[in-house]
């Protein structure tokens, strides 16, 4: 097992048996107005929508999270089953394990033999802003046939590559690349970040300078990877990298303001993704009621997509309409 398969291993295990959410929940501040007279029978409600010109059976997408070490096959096809059921997006975790790796590339590939009508490949900013022109085409062309992606996320993660030791934090050189990709490649591509948040003002610098099509603004709030690396600094004895994960434990733009700010600095058609902190049905619609297009759910959906298909399904089913 090389670092990358080692990381992405240690990041599940980690997610699964520690506490790795923020201290906050903000969308506990945001109070949707009861309406006493909503002249609508519960059985016309149609949660479908459409998203990149895919229809969706609800504003719902599962945020890309793992692949690229033995273990995260299962969890993938148990993710998307339960995408195919409820007809939603489906996202896969940063594909450069199998770019390194070939063999590897089943980890995500398994999800092709499910029918989801947007699935979205999956490559961290500071892999591209590496590669020359040419390398960022190519293995882009790569890591979308693998999984016969609609969309491309971009994720921008430097938070997370700070705080973990082995991290890559190469951030000069990125918003070049992802215009050319954004430009040049033939799918759509979108820029999500990873728990820390995009602000109006980064929105509006990746518009004016590059052809994105959406985006996941990855909002703090929910998943911590600064609690995941505190918690692996602490398998390791790591003072000091415990010190920085605790440090930024809680740093980052909350999802409900990034939501807000970067509905200002878009065109209304814009997509915009809500992924950080839904647990429930409710904060997906409050997410969609502040401007948002769909919601993102990562963690919650974890702990059930290592166990069975039906296990993924009954926790989506009960997300959707009851809450956790
Ligand atoms: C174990 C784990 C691994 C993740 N790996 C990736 C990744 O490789 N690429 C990525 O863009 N986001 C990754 N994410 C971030 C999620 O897509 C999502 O943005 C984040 O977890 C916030 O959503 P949540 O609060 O519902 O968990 C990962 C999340 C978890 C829990």
């Amino acid at each position: 097992m090389n670092i990358t398969e080692e990381r992405k291993r240690d990041h599940i295990e980690v997610s699964l048996k520690e506490d790795v959410s923020s201290n906050k929940n903000y969308w506990n501040y945001i109070e949707l107005e009861h309406n006493a007279l909503p002249e609508i029978n519960e059985e016309e409600i149609d949660l479908s929508t459409k998203l990149f010109n895919k229809k969706l059976g609800a504003p719902i997408i599962i945020a890309g999270i793992t692949g690229g070490y033995s273990s995260a096959k299962y969890i993938n096809e148990n993710l998307a089953a339960a995408a195919e059921k409820f007809q939603i997006g489906m996202g896969v975790g940063s594909q450069r394990a199998a770019l390194e790796n070939p063999k590897l590339k089943e980890t995500y590939s398994v999800i092709n033999s499910y029918d989801i009508p947007l699935k979205i490949a999956n490559i961290g900013a500071s892999q591209i802003a590496l590669w020359n022109k040419k390398k960022i085409l190519e293995n882009a062309k790569k890591i979308v046939e693998m999984i016969d992606a609609d969309i491309l996320a971009v994720c921008l993660n430097f938070l997370q590559e700070i705080v973990q030791p082995e991290g890559e934090a190469h951030a000069k050189g990125c918003l070049e690349a992802i215009k050319i990709l954004s430009k040049e490649f033939k799918k759509p591509v979108i820029i999500k970040e990873s728990g820390a948040g995009i602000s109006g003002k980064v929105a509006e610098t990746l518009l004016s300078k590059t052809n994105i099509a959406g985006i996941d603004v990855g909002g703090a709030g929910g998943t911590s990877f600064s609690a995941v690396e505190y918690y692996r600094a602490k398998m390791k004895n790591d003072k000091l990298n415990m010190r920085v994960g605790q440090t930024f434990w809680d740093w980052g733009i909350p999802t409900p303001k990034c939501i807000q700010e970067v509905r200002k600095v878009t065109k209304k058609e814009l997509p915009i993704i809500a992924t950080g902190g839904i647990k429930n049905g409710l904060d997906a619609a409050k997410a969609l009621a502040l401007g948002a297009n769909a919601a993102g759910i990562a963690h919650s959906l974890l702990e059930s997509a290592t166990k069975y298909k039906q296990q993924t399904i009954f926790e989506l089913t009960s997300l959707e309409t009851y809450g956790s």
